[in-house]
């Protein structure tokens, strides 16, 4: 079986001897588990009959349907409270992993190890792992075939609270000087600078060049002793839609001018140029 890196790593976070996988779609994970780690017991689960057949038929290919158990529901809900120790939940968006957490809390609570890999919403995931007094041990970052994916493994011990910016950009990736997160944040900058802020900045520049133009018109219209009362209604709702729709493009292009300064502090940081308590002062 050819294993990927992420798999791997994944796998390589394992630090108990019984495993549930949860979201196993084709089961790799699970497989890979049991040839490198040799656990007692491993328990496979999706919400969907397909994905759970589709590992179903690999695990029958290497002769392992009777050594690692498959389980069809949603989330942790098939698993007994303290029933394996270490869990891994993988390949999904931030959210939903949080939700699943949620979903049965005192069954996610009973894990001495969760191993996370969100897609998305890294930082949501980051602050939930401390809402339930679980610790980031580590955090990985890893590329491959193009893309960018984060590896949380954390453990169930209560640990300081981090501050809003290392939920956001990770206080261990940030430590750690990590050369790969520079580059995933580089892009990240482009990104908001060259396309999120330029579509909205233009946005701002079309909404404001035809307000004044209406603006004008509406002058104009409002002087005219033969107007017609409804046109007249009809350009002034014009122009507070357009009012409306400028406020919320400055307030979104407020909200990127925030992001992209703190993608700069913590690049800065990646840098080696200064540290998190200082920037984030220097922000306020
Ligand atoms: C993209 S696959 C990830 C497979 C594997 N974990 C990995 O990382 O390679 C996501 C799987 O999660 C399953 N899934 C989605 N929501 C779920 C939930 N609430 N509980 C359990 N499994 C879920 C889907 O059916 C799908 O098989």
């Amino acid at each position: 079986m050819n294993i990927s890196k992420r798999i791997n790593t994944l796998v390589n976070f394992i630090e108990n001897d019984s495993l549930a996988d949860i979201g196993t779609d084709h089961g790799y994970i699970a497989l890979h588990a049991h040839n490198k780690k040799k656990l007692k017991k491993i328990i496979a689960c999706d919400i969907n009959k397909e994905p759970l057949n589709n590992c179903k038929n690999n695990l029958q290919k290497h002769n392992l349907e009777n050594v690692i158990e498959t389980r069809l529901g949603s989330g942790v809900s098939k698993i007994e409270i303290a029933e394996v120790e270490t869990a891994i939940i993988a390949g999904m968006g931030g959210n939903l992993i949080v939700d699943i957490l949620k979903e049965n809390l005192e069954i996610s609570k009973s894990f001495k190890q969760l191993i996370l890999q969100p897609q998305a919403s890294v930082a949501n995931v980051r602050r939930f792992i401390h809402e339930i007094d679980f610790s980031i041990l580590n955090e990985k970052i890893i590329f491959e075939d193009g893309r960018y994916y984060f590896i949380l493994n954390c453990i169930n011990k209560k640990e300081e609270p981090y501050t809003d910016f290392q939920y956001d950009f990770g206080k261990l990736l940030l430590e750690e000087k990590n050369s790969l997160y520079k580059d995933y944040l580089l892009i990240e900058l482009e990104k908001k600078m060259y396309v999120n802020s330029n579509i909205i900045d233009n946005a701002i520049q079309a909404d404001k060049y035809t307000l004044k133009k209406i603006k004008g018109m509406l002058g104009m219209y409002k002087a005219d002793e033969d107007k017609d009362e409804s046109e007249l209604r009809k350009i002034e709702s014009m122009t507070e839609d357009l009012d409306n729709s400028l406020s919320k493009n400055e307030e979104s292009f407020n909200k990127i001018k925030v992001i992209i300064l703190n993608l700069k502090a913590a690049i800065t940081i990646l840098n080696g140029d200064s540290n998190v308590i200082s920037l984030e002062n220097f922000r306020k």
